[in-house]
């Protein structure tokens, strides 16, 4: 389950229902899709998007996507250093930037033009959408292992345009993870607030 933070008031949120409400004024939809026993472990990039097929194609007529990928990252991405530092600066996009966490963490930043920064930490089962036009960055977690369905409107893929007076470097990269909670996790967050 993800976990919205507000920057300003620290404060957190991580009902799903809550999430739904506060990420609605800027447009953002979040959504908890069933990951159980979906997958094997050694699921292939077209197993992914064959067994999410009924959730995407309901996207694809909500949103106008054309075009789904899946995103693989893990620390033996090659140049993962270069392609994370292209995430981590505050951007926007010409389309929605529509993710579903497979599997991993990972955390969206979102600067709305009016109101505190929040960041929306997301795990396996969460699918955040977040529309053209919004400031966002991205980090990930000490794992530095993600895997998320992409949906995109143009198939020209990924474009983004970054701000000029982006604010990434204000906001340390937080994962609260389950650590955080259950004291279980083998995942350290990356910074203690
Ligand atoms: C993206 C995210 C990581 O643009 O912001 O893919
Ligand atoms: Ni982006």
């Amino acid at each position: 389950m993800a976990t919205i933070t507000v920057a300003d008031t620290k404060q957190r949120i991580d009902e799903p229902q809550a999430i739904e409400q506060y990420l609605a004024p800027f447009g953002i939809w979040y959504e908890n899709w069933p990951v159980a026993g979906r997958l094997t472990e050694d699921a292939t990039a077209e197993d992914i998007l064959a067994e999410y097929a009924p959730e995407i194609e309901r996207l694809k007529e909500r949103g106008g996507f054309v075009t789904a990928d899946v995103i693989n990252v893990s620390p033996q991405t090659p140049n993962l250093d270069a392609m994370l530092a292209k995430f981590d600066k505050e951007h926007t996009h010409d389309e929605d930037e529509v993710r579903f966490t497979v599997e991993g963490r990972g955390v969206f930043w979102v600067r709305p033009d009016e109101g505190s920064v929040f960041s929306i930490e997301v795990e396996s089962g969460d699918l955040i959408n977040v529309p053209r036009g919004t400031k966002h960055w991205f980090h990930l977690c000490d794992d530095r292992q993600i895997r998320c369905i992409r949906l995109f409107e143009d198939p020209a893929g990924w474009t983004p345009h970054y701000s000029e007076d982006g604010v990434h470097g204000a906001h340390p990269p937080v994962c609260w993870g389950p650590s955080y909670v259950d004291g279980q996790s083998k995942v350290k967050p990356v910074v203690e607030l």
